[in-house]
């Protein structure tokens, strides 16, 4: 498999890809798949892991030969397959990230070259023997969309076409769209086999919109011989095109590609699981609230050490919000990546505030004691306003940072787990809270559809626009309320930790739908 993460090491997770990149390579083993995975090393994985050196190799690649280290590691949970990293001072950003944030007027400039040369690696690697070439590929999301091109245009690499190759898309609003040429480099100078390939024959891997634009994630679309999404329900969203003003995403100019990929029978939607191996923390849940506030203030000052963004005020101002008191009545929570896919409906106006502003006067009106805490990091503008909002309400927390153990405690002692996605492609985080035995309040779309029923395992709202849907949202919301503390919150809770997305059984449709389509 080729990714950009993988949560089975330290630091090489960004989003819910890198879990799934974890926990599907053990639960194909038992199918009889063995899966060795390859990567970027980003400048410390293979140091940090001490992987073992293999080789120096060389990548034509930019008009150039680029010189590349090839390092290996036993999978850690796994250890009779590989994590190959590959290392290049060009996957290396400050701060260990793994990809760079352009001025929003280039997005994905640097990482799409970060990644051009990745899959250029990997194919190279590949087709020179260095690496065995496996049964199968499989490819994940658009930073692996070279790779489908290299595979179908570059002479050097037409060996590949004999391996069967499969993409997953973990979330289509990423497709990592550069100019085909005309940007410092570009893509008829990073492939010199592309350099006189008409536009004719580069047609798969265009933009529908921007005809002058490479588009990697739909280049793979067309490219590979199958395409799997995350989830039953976003395989379907994602044959309608997306309505932004009415607050649906869907294909996001990919539909006509998915429609007919659909039509060939090469489409297919498994839902992605969650590790239930674990055992549950065995003190109470009042126990695990006990341990909040500490949590949260380790959150913040954890905080301090990373972010350059933050200005020392706001990190003030968030920790006398959590002097406001552990929760002690309701407690509706909420941890997810501050981005518009997760958090735009609590960004919406509402009554001359925020939908996020009439949530916290409901709750405050319900229960002088209902609390909502919010944990999440991501885009500096949507810190800036969650933390005026907080500033105003005294039952809001919001923590502005990733913290594993707070996270954790969070899906353990919250009441209620707010996921007001726009689009969820699948979603970790809801199955996280169940398997706490939180009931969810979702937006019905996606995965989260496919996860959450309502009246069984927590609360669903729907609605055509983003005004119905805030709408919606608030309605379920004071729905919800008037349940909590009833015998039937109860069935609630147990149906939400009896919940099972089991990686088992997603493996085995990998297996039987997904990997055998392609023989
Ligand atoms: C992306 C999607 C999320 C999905 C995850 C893993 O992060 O946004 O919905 O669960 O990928 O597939």
């Amino acid at each position: 498999m080729l990714a950009a993460e993988n949560a089975a090491l330290k630091g090489a997770k960004v989003g819910g890809m890198a879990d799934v990149l974890r926990d599907l390579a053990p639960a194909l083993q038992p199918h009889g798949v063995a899966v060795d995975m390859i990567m970027p090393d980003y400048g410390f994985l293979a140091r940090e892991q001490q992987a073992a050196f293999v080789c120096d190799f060389v990548v034509p690649f930019d008009s150039g030969h680029y010189p590349l280290k090839l390092y290996r590691l036993a999978n850690p949970l796994q250890p009779e397959v590989w994590i190959y990293l590959l290392a290049h001072e060009m996957f290396v950003a400050p701060g260990h990230a793994i990809y760079t944030q352009d001025s929003p007027g280039r997005p994905f400039a640097s990482d799409a070259s970060k990644f051009a040369l990745f899959c250029t690696a990997v194919a190279t690697l590949l087709c020179s023997g260095l690496i065995a070439l496996p049964d199968r590929l499989h490819l994940h999301d658009w930073h692996c969309g070279f790779f489908a091109m290299l595979r179908a245009f570059e002479p050097a690499y037409t060996q590949l076409q004999q391996i069967p190759t499969i993409l997953s898309i973990h979330n289509l609003a990423m497709q990592g769209i550069r100019p085909l040429e005309g940007d410092i480099s570009s893509l008829r100078a990073w492939f010199p086999g592309m350099a006189n390939l008409s536009h004719k024959r580069l047609a798969a891997a265009l933009d529908p919109r921007y005809p002058d634009c490479v588009n990697p994630l739909r280049a793979a679309i067309n490219l590979c011989d199958a395409v799997h999404l995350v989830s039953p329900g976003y395989a379907e969203e994602v044959l309608q095109p997306s309505r932004p003003e009415e607050g649906f995403f869907g294909g996001e100019g990919l539909e006509l590609d998915l429609q007919r990929i659909r039509r060939e029978g090469k489409l297919f939607g498994i839902l992605n699981g969650c590790d239930y191996s674990a055992p549950a923390p065995t003190i109470s849940r009042q126990q695990i609230r006990d341990q909040l506030k500490d949590l949260a203030y380790l959150a913040l000052l954890s905080k301090l050490g990373y972010s350059e963004f933050v200005q020392p005020s706001e990190i003030i101002a968030q920790i006398r919000l959590s002097q406001k008191g552990l929760p002690q009545g309701f407690l509706l929570t909420s941890v997810g990546r501050l981005t518009d896919q997760k958090m735009l409906l609590l960004r919406q106006p509402w009554q001359g505030g925020l939908v996020l502003d009439a949530i916290l006067q409901r709750l405050a009106a319900w229960n002088e004691n209902a609390r909502f805490w919010l944990l999440g990091s991501g885009d500096a503008s949507l810190a800036r306003e969650f933390s005026e909002v907080a500033a105003r309400h005294d039952n809001f927390l919001f923590i502005n940072g990733y913290h594993e153990q707070l996270s954790e405690a969070l899906y353990y002692s919250g009441d209620l787990f707010l996921m007001p996605s726009s689009f969820e492609p699948c979603g970790i985080s809801q199955m996280l809270a169940l398997k706490a035995g939180q009931p969810c309040l979702v937006h019905g779309v996606g995965g989260l559809k496919d996860t959450v029923a309502d009246g069984h395992n927590g609360f669903v709202f729907h609605g055509r626009d983003l005004e119905q849907q805030s709408a919606a949202l608030l309605q379920t919301l004071e729905r919800a309320l008037t349940l909590f503390g009833t015998p039937h919150w109860q069935t609630l809770v147990k149906a939400a930790s009896a919940s099972r997305f089991d990686w088992h059984a997603s493996a085995a449709e990998y297996v039987d739908k997904l990997y055998s389509s392609v023989n």
